[in-house]
């Protein structure tokens, strides 16, 4: 540890810049959920470093994007966005403040030194692997460099990152995510993941237990494990044996207090039996599965390199539906991958309707510099990409909504997480994962309770009180 860094972190809350206040700091997260989870480590890895967070950019002293490359215009969205903070950056150095511009992410890992080179008021680029560093970055940046950061070896983000301490949990809410697996090793050919991500890397049961059990104190009901490929995790158990992602969770729904587990995103090839058998026993694992497919067609799943066929995923389902019925499915597509007939996307309309989803995610196929797909030369054009996308899209909405109306009348737990739109009213989660409004006491949020549901909105359901409140 540097002098310095010895100093900030016996006096986190004095002054660290000439005579002000705390550092500010804002963080605008892009993409998935990994990246959410990456925010809220970095920024307790800068409250280390005497940053407090803010949701106003204006007070911020150190504004960060935590970047996502996994479809089209994103690196371009982050251009024009740090164009705009440019023109932030000198106003406020007009009125004397300085204002710090990091980049993080998958945006930053691909692109690296052109950051550097075409967003001229950028002070930190910092790759997915190497948040730890960041306050270091920072400190070299204030002495005038500018930094880059994105070589790794990605054991030492997990080792580094601090857990965060109960208080700060408090502050966050009653479900949390918690990173137990990052990279990929599956190179599908039209996805970015493992150049910007890096190889699969699992973090050890001893660690993932601990945040866990941290969390559960900190008053958080429900985790989901998160990782690029979390059913590919892998680790030992007590005495030495090979625990898979099944027997990660048997193992977490033995802490007390912990409500809830859900994990994503899964790849159909690491469903392995331990962890249908999890969904079959444990009633604190969520019966809700994200599974994405994205192709019904076996020459394209091949060209997809997903490495396998679609009737194999459907046998798949077929498992793990008879070991836990009510289970609600949720996919991943892309419709127009290069080479895809009209016939291959009627294929994907085919499997929709065999699976009959609960939740889906669907996207245009678009072309990621560096992957293989991009070098394949029967690139399909943007507005029948666009038309087979409508076409999925409405029937997969169908399909949430036939499961969401199959839901009145039914009687469910749920967990009370934060206020609604209605005063008196909070939102909770159902174990499908759906958002439903229910009348309630702010000092019930983090509760389960019994609720019938009784309608269904766009984005949400509507429910009341099951049984008499005591
Ligand atoms: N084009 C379109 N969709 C993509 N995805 C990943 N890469 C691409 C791409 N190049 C989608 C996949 C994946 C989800 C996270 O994003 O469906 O499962
Ligand atoms: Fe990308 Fe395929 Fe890995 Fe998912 S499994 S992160 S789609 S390469």
């Amino acid at each position: 540890m540097t002098q310095d860094s010895a100093l900030l972190l016996q006096a986190p809350e004095t002054d660290l810049r000439d005579g002000s206040n705390n550092r500010k700091v804002f963080i605008k997260t892009y993409g998935c959920q990994m990246n959410v989870y990456d925010s809220t480590r970095m920024s307790d890895a800068l409250a280390r470093d005497g940053y407090e967070p803010t949701e106003d950019m204006e007070e911020a002293d150190l504004v960060l994007l935590n970047t996502c490359h996994i479809r089209e215009k994103a690196a371009e969205k982050v251009y024009s966005a740090l164009g705009r903070l440019r023109e932030m950056k000198k106003r406020k150095a007009a009125d004397g403040r300085e204002m710090m511009i990091g980049v993080a992410g998958c945006v930053a890992q691909a692109e690296g030194e052109e950051i550097l080179r075409r967003a001229p008021a950028v002070d930190v680029v910092i790759g997915p692997q190497t948040y730890h560093r960041l306050p270091e970055a920072l400190r070299r940046a204030r002495e005038g460099h500018r930094v880059i950061d994105t070589e790794y070896a990605i054991e030492d983000k997990f080792e580094h990152l601090p857990i965060a301490e109960a208080p700060k949990i408090r502050a966050r809410g009653v479900t949390s995510f918690l990173t137990v697996q990052e990279g990929c090793d599956k190179f599908c050919t039209f996805c970015v993941v493992p150049y910007t991500r890096g190889s699969e890397v699992s973090r050890p049961v001893s660690q993932i237990v601990e945040e866990a059990m941290k969390l559960v104190d900190g008053g958080v009901r429900e985790i989901t494990l998160l990782g690029q490929n979390v059913n590919a995790w892998h680790g030992m158990g007590p005495k030495g044996e090979e625990w898979s992602l099944g027997d990660l969770l048997y193992r977490l729904a033995e802490i007390p207090g912990l409500a809830r587990l859900r994990y994503t995103t899964s790849h159909p090839r690491d469903m392995d039996d331990r962890l249908i058998e999890a969904h079959r026993d444990l009633r604190t694992l969520m019966p809700y599965l994200h599974l994405p497919v994205q192709a019904g067609s076996d020459r394209i799943l091949k060209a997809m390199n997903r490495r396998h066929t679609a009737a194999e995923y459907l046998s798949l389902i077929e498992r793990i539906r008879k070991a836990r019925p009510d289970i609600a499915l949720s996919g991943d597509f892309i419709t127009g991958f290069p080479g895809e007939t009209d016939r291959e996307f009627e294929d994907t309309l085919k499997l929709v309707e065999e699976v009959r989803y609960a939740q889906a995610f669907s996207f245009k196929y678009s072309t990621r510099p560096g992957t293989p797909g991009a070098e394949l030369k029967d690139q399909v054009p943007e507005n029948i990409k666009a038309e087979r996308l409508e076409r999925l899209q409405a029937l997969l909405l169908k399909q949430t909504q036939e499961f969401n109306d199959a839901c009145v009348g039914k009687e469910i737990d749920l967990l009370l997480e934060k206020p609604g739109r209605m005063p008196g009213q909070l939102i909770g989660r159902s174990p499908w994962l759906q958002s439903v409004n229910v009348d309630a006491k702010a000092s019930q949020i983090g509760d389960i309770i019994k609720v019938r549901i009784t309608g269904t909105g766009t984005n949400s359901l509507f429910a009341e009180r099951a049984e008499a409140e005591v």
